[in-house]
């Protein structure tokens, strides 16, 4: 089942600072939903309230989820930072969820860590431990372990930032594929990496930070870099982010 989650009137403080006041966010069940905007106006801190985890800042607001059920424990998290753990191997890193959860480890982990890893191009690093990567080696490792977790809210915070353009182009085009049907929140920089992925593009701007209304590019993903629909869009959303749109 397809849950639309809704975030309600969300504020969030560091210390005295305001990041955001009164947001409101709608992210329909089974669609793709990217949020673009300068840097430190307050995306991942707006992601880390959605996933529960921005316990040092001062936060109101509500989530609903359209089954009535709480969002705990239903959200993917993939962070800006990689957070892989040194010492653990790369598959172990992908599975280190499963690994922490109580009760019985399910067969078939461990194929499936090593499907995703082949599908992220990291086949042979699988048993090599993540101070030997690079760091859009270590960014495929973060998402391999992000698709692992298989939870109907996934939240990415820059995922393809690291990544050189073919491999951004191939991964991007793998996540479309991965996640067609999942609820997706990503943040990135890339106008045109958020128009080829999403449904739906917002952009979070100004100081307290507020979310434009969202751009839809039509048809499916993941888009051709040449359209010319999305050129276009590209245009707006660039407006959009320089503050310069009405
Ligand atoms: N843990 C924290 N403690 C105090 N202030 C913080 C903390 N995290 C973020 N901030 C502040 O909140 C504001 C928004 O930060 P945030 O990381 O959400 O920005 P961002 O839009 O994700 O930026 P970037 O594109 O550079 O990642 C910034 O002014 C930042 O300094
Ligand atoms: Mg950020």
């Amino acid at each position: 089942m397809k849950v639309d989650i809704r975030l309600e009137r969300a504020s969030l403080s560091w210390r005295h600072h305001c990041v955001f006041s009164n947001l409101d966010l709608e992210l329909p069940g089974g669609q793709w939903t990217c949020i673009l905007g300068q840097s430190g106006v307050g995306k991942s801190s707006l992601l880390q309230l959605i996933c529960g985890i921005a316990d040092e800042a001062d936060i109101s607001g509500s989530i609903h989820c359209s089954d009535g059920k709480p969002l705990d424990g239903r959200v993917a998290w993939m962070a800006q930072d990689d957070l892989l753990l040194p010492w653990l191997r790369v598959i172990d890193n992908v599975v280190l969820e499963a690994r922490l959860r109580p009760g019985r480890r399910e067969p078939g982990q461990y194929e499936l860590a090593r499907y995703l890893l082949s599908q992220v191009g990291l086949t042979d690093k699988a048993d090599t431990l993540p101070g030997q990567l690079s760091g859009g080696q270590r960014q495929r490792v973060a998402l391999a372990r992000t698709l692992f977790q298989n939870r109907p809210l996934i939240c990415m915070d820059e995922p393809f930032s690291a990544l050189d353009a073919i491999n951004r182009l191939r991964l991007q085009d793998l996540a479309a594929d991965l996640l067609a049907d999942r609820t997706v929140l990503m943040i990135t920089h890339d106008p045109l990496e958020a128009l080829r992925l999403s449904d739906r593009v917002l952009v979070l701007n100004g100081s307290p930070a507020r979310l434009s209304a969202p751009i839809q590019p039509s048809g499916k993903a993941p888009r051709q870099v040449s359209d010319t629909a999305i050129l276009s869009l590209q245009g707006q959303l660039l407006e959009l982010l320089a503050g310069e749109a009405p």
